[in-house]
């Protein structure tokens, strides 16, 4: 919202917004009592080719009712929206925004509203059409039912009446505003110079403005030519701090890199080493300033999804065998739904990478309500987990944009590992020295590791036509073989399934034969040599063994052609040492197969609904 040509910054910002959503998109501008329109299914790219190169107009309602020229679209007031389908398939009509009956309001919506289906019903019978198959759309015939002149009070009408959650934006062509509010979806306010911008991540603010307000639940902010007004839902004014953003534009660039993915594999010396940064004091000690009393902590439970469960399981290795001290690992959506039995004794620990991830919000609501000291390891900084956490441990990895997460599940171990020290001071258990030298050395073995880089590609050669995939690995190397696999999966679409290596002659070991890729982790450690007799039993049944290991022994050699030699670190650094060959595989077989490596089909970087 401002002086400035809306449709430009609204198509950037969708740009940097996509990997949050992308089976559709839309955009709505304002200007001289208009509104003019365009969804189109697909990419952002798309909706961009269909204004800029082949019609040079764009279209109200995409209904072609009234056309424009290209160089007439110049409001200073818009919204936008990339979609990841909830409610209704994606195509042009279920793209955002959505219109009420008269085409005066818009509106687009992240989250779910609970309870569309008996406003709609209500909403029906008082004669209003719906044209989509969304939730949202109740939203605008709902601001519409309410409207007499005033948007915002027409906007908090409605809002008293949806169930569910929901981060909006929404506009009127009679008014020069645009009115935000949130409940369970992120909303974020940057401050700019005679102009506001509002978006669900920073990463749509930060070229325009590093000064930004984050909403809190059922706060909305109303944005106008000249200034802002942050509200409650009734609508009286909340005094908001104005908070700095750490990240710099380049950040979220791709730098020379193909893809966002890949660069964001190799920024993972750097990474941790931002992680690690004035964490670890002279003396080896391990500096956290947690505001959490740690003293009669029996048990900690860690709540996670996808690639940060993954840490998460990894975490309890080593929490349990440095502090000593009990780990449960949970999916976030299991633990909210299960009734969980915590209380005052335990530590909730949320790991994520988007800090939004709204099973992860709930199970920390959750464990909070309970009596549960919560900590959060996150790395979106003013995220609303980030927010909620009695304390936190930040990654600063930097933004992730790539939908498969790669740098923040490096960091995420590392301060894991450095908890799990932290920890063991606290309570006394003793630590073996060797561990802070290896850690300090923690971003050469990566950057040694990521020198590998050309022989894997060899590999992706070799097996990026091969159907099904097993990864298998012991120990703290299990959860290593899980995350290879769903890196694998989620971005070359090849069925991969991880499994504790001994565990597959339980099962897996039935689908292994010469068609059959097994990637083994097979670092040394004290299952080293049992691993060694679970490639004896792949082998022994065909299957094409890739081998992760730092000890190329006769025995490796004889069971595999196919080593990826790793460098030599303790074991409990071995999940992320192992983990980088694995992402360099998945990442290459995924780019020799032509496919979308940053925006997977059917997936998003954040899940903010449930
Ligand atoms: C999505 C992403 C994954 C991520 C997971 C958890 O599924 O595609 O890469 O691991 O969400 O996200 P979080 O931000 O909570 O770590």
């Amino acid at each position: 919202m401002g002086k400035k040509n809306a449709f430009p910054i609204l198509i950037e910002g969708l740009k940097k917004m996509e990997y949050r959503g992308y089976d559709s998109a839309g955009i709505c501008v304002g200007h001289n009592n208009d509104l003019m329109l365009a969804k189109k299914k697909g990419r952002v790219v798309e909706l961009e080719k269909d204004f800029l190169n082949e019609y040079g107009v764009c279209s109200l309602d995409g209904s072609c009712e009234k056309r424009y020229e290209l160089k007439e679209i110049k409001g200073g007031m818009g919204i936008a929206h990339t979609r990841w389908a909830t409610h209704g398939e994606p195509n042009e009509t279920n793209a955002h925004p959505h219109f009420d009956c008269k085409k005066e309001i818009a509106v687009v919506h992240n989250g779910i509203i609970e309870n569309y289906n008996a406003l709609k019903e209500i909403l029906e019978k008082e004669g209003h059409i719906f044209v989509s198959k969304t939730d949202t759309e109740v939203i605008s015939h709902l601001v519409e039912k309410f409207y007499q002149g005033n948007i915002e009070e027409a906007a908090i009408k409605a809002i008293k009446l949806i169930e569910g959650t929901f981060g909006l934006a929404i506009i009127c062509k009679k008014e020069n505003k645009i009115i935000v509010a949130r409940r369970g979806s992120p909303v974020v306010l940057g401050v700019g110079e005679n102009e506001n911008i509002v978006a669900s991540d920073v990463v749509a603010i930060l070229p325009h403005t590093k000064r930004v307000i984050y909403l809190n639940d059922n706060e909305m902010a109303v944005l106008m030519q000249d200034g802002y007004a942050v509200k409650n839902l009734d609508g009286q004014n909340v005094e908001k701090n104005i908070e700095e953003i750490k990240w710099a534009a380049e950040e979220i660039e791709k730098g020379g890199y193909k893809h966002f993915m890949l660069k964001e594999i190799f920024e993972q010396p750097k990474a941790v080493e931002n992680t690690l940064r004035g964490r670890i004091d002279e003396d080896n000690n391990v500096k956290l300033s947690l505001d959490i009393d740690f003293s009669n902590l029996k048990r900690i439970i860690i709540a996670a999804c996808g690639t940060s469960w993954h840490s998460a399981l990894i975490g309890k290795y080593l929490i349990e065998k440095s502090a000593n001290l009990p780990v449960e690992v949970d999916y976030a959506s299991e633990f909210r739904y299960r009734n969980p039995i915590v209380g005052p004794d335990d530590l909730l620990l949320v790991i994520s990478q988007s800090g939004e991830t709204a099973d992860v919000l709930a199970a920390l609501r959750e464990a909070k309500q309970k009596g549960a000291k919560t900590l959060g390891i996150i790395n979106v900084v003013g995220s609303t987990i980030a927010r909620e956490v009695d304390s936190g441990i930040y990654l600063h990895a930097g933004p992730e944009i790539g939908v498969a997460s790669t740098k923040a599940f490096s960091c995420q171990v590392t301060a894991l590992l450095l908890l799990a020290l932290f920890l063991a001071q606290k309570r006394g258990v003793k630590i073996d020295k060797e561990i802070f030298v290896e850690l300090k050395n923690l971003p050469k073995k990566i950057e040694e590791t990521l020198k590998n880089s050309d022989k894997i590609i060899l590999l992706a050669d070799k097996f990026k036509d091969a159907k099904n995939f097993l990864y298998l690995g012991r120990g703290m190397n299990f959860p290593v073989a899980l995350e290879g696999a769903l890196k694998l999966k989620e971005i070359s679409y090849i069925h991969a399934e991880g499994y504790p290596a001994a565990e597959m002659k339980h099962g897996p070991i039935a689908l292994v034969d010469s068609n059959m890729p097994v990637v083994f982790v097979a670092t040394k450690d004290n299952t080293y040599s049992k691993i060694l007799s679970n490639m004896e039993e792949i082998r022994a049944r065909g299957g094409q063994i890739i081998a992760i290991t730092n000890e190329v022994s006769q025995d490796i050699q004889r069971l595999s052609q196919n080593i990826i030699a790793v460098p030599r670190c303790a074991e409990e650094l071995s999940p992320i040492i192992n983990t980088i060959p694995l992402q360099i595989l998945a990442y290459h077989i995924a780019d020799k197969k032509n496919l979308d490596v940053d925006k997977p089909k059917n997936l998003a970087k954040s899940v903010t609904v449930e």
